[in-house]
């Protein structure tokens, strides 16, 4: 592909990556992973995580879509012909539509909280009011299904809209908001009577909590929350171009995701204490707590409409970059015009996200393994799918790709000197493939 889009700025780079990894994992997934998964420690297990796995994998990502300038299933045929690495690209594709099937259910719901903000329906209502219209709301059958259809239809003008005008654009106007209105919510809530139980929830580890499930979904929200494991930032690499540094991007961006997930927990989780809400609530508790937080607040309602506002795009540039992963697959390895391959991908995923709904509501007893639909897609994406991705692609750069395509990746030809070459791809070669091994054989109850 010659005539390939690349981002056109240095900030569109950061605004495009960050707002893939930025969106409902942080807000959403992230506070009642940690509430449910024993508080402060695993925080911990989280951060070290992030630095250990995350960061190198991010990069490894990055080289492999910059040096083939491809998508994921372009990007193996042409730097690794006639092997099976491009199984990476298939899994890549698997894992997109499990992960859209709920994640695109969830930013419905943020859609149809953004209405009622707009409506003023939060107003004089009580925690166990806030709570119980929650639960209604997410389990009658049609209306999530309808905000589950708006929200597609917008990820479809984007898409269609291209990499430049589409995806830079609007990561670079909701980003920064976005960081804004976290502090001023953090404050709000950190002043809220009884807080500080709140915060040494989130900070003070309890270590006698942690067993192997704690590190397994510590993991797997790590990778879900960089939006690793699935070929995501080997096709937004594909659109960086030649001056972009890779090692330095890749430290940003992780460390604003992990930024904004603490600023989520400082916010959550004072409001769910000061509140009596239990903080292992599961996928309501944002949808609860915040409301109840606004309330507190004079301009409630303008917050919570900016909020909502802002979780909706936040979990908008999420979602793109995961159709995007899927629209250039189809785009390019089956010469499918970026429309039609949209039009498809997303009926699709409309069809994903229906179930993953119903499951929730009208097909609640229909489980498996003891998870609904819904649950077990995001059990299977994030812990199983993106961790296995990971460890293919560590495996692969740390001991087939070309070294000098490495070098050149890292230091864009020369033209700067580097001094983490070494820990980098010790971490690659060895210490992320035997974290991963280690925590799936131990979390799946292997050893
Ligand atoms: N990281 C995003 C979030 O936290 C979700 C996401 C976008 C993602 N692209 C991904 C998760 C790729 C896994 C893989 O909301």
């Amino acid at each position: 592909m010659d005539n390939r889009s690349t981002f056109a700025t240095k900030l569109g780079v950061i605004a495009a990556a960050v707002g893939s990894a930025v969106g409902l994992g942080n807000i959403w997934r992230f506070p009642y992973e940690l509430g449910q998964n024993g508080g402060g420690a695993f925080l911990i297990i989280y951060l070290l995580c992030v630095i250990v796995l995350g960061i190198p994998l991010i990069v490894a990502e990055f080289i492999i879509g910059r040096s083939s300038s491809s998508n994921v299933g372009g990007a193996f045929k042409k730097l690794a012909p006639g092997t099976h690495w491009n199984v990476i690209g298939y899994m890549s594709v698997l894992a997109s539509f499990l992960i859209l099937g709920f994640y695109a259910v969830t930013a419905g719901w943020t859609v149809e909280y953004l209405f009622q903000a707009l409506k003023n329906g939060f107003a004089g209502r009580s925690p166990e009011e806030l709570r119980d219209a929650f639960t209604s709301f997410s389990t009658t059958t049609y209306t999530p299904i309808i905000w589950l259809f708006i929200f597609l239809l917008a990820n479809y003008f984007i898409i269609v809209g291209g990499v430049k005008n589409g995806i830079e654009k609007a990561s670079n106007i909701m980003m920064p908001i976005l960081f804004v209105l976290l502090i001023i919510f953090c404050i709000r809530s950190i002043t809220l009577p009884g807080a500080s139980e709140g915060l040494s929830f989130l900070f003070k580890p309890d270590f006698s909590k942690v067993n192997s499930s704690v590190l397994l979904r510590a993991m797997g929200q790590a990778f879900f929350s960089l939006s690793l494991g699935m070929g995501c930032l080997i096709t937004y690499g594909s659109y960086f171009d030649r001056k972009t540094k890779l090692g330095k991007t890749a430290f940003t961006v992780a460390s604003l995701d992990t930024l904004v997930a603490i600023l989520a927990g400082i916010m959550i989780f004072p409001a769910v204490f000061s509140f009596g809400i239990s903080p292992a609530a599961g996928p309501e508790l944002v949808f609860v707590t915040v409301p109840n937080v606004f309330m507190q607040m004079t301009g409630g309602y303008i917050w919570s409409v900016l909020f909502f506002l802002l979780l909706t795009m936040a979990a908008l540039t999420s979602t793109v970059s995961m159709f995007e992963v899927v629209t250039a697959f189809i785009h390019e390895e089956y010469n499918v015009s970026r429309k039609k391959a949209t039009i498809w991908i997303i009926s699709l995923t409309f069809i994903l996200g229906t179930i993953c709904s119903l499951s929730l509501g009208p097909w609640k007893e229909q489980t498996i393994f003891g998870l609904t639909i819904f649950d077990l897609f995001d059990y299977v994406s994030a812990n199983i799918l993106l961790p296995g991705g990971g460890l293919l692609i560590s495996i692969y750069v740390g001991y087939r790709l070309d070294r000098t395509i490495m070098i050149n990746e890292l230091t864009n030809d020369h033209s700067f000197r580097i001094w983490y070459f070494k820990p980098l791809i010790f971490a690659i070669r060895y210490i992320a493939p035997v974290a991963i091994i280690l925590i799936f054989l131990s979390g799946l109850g292997v050893i």
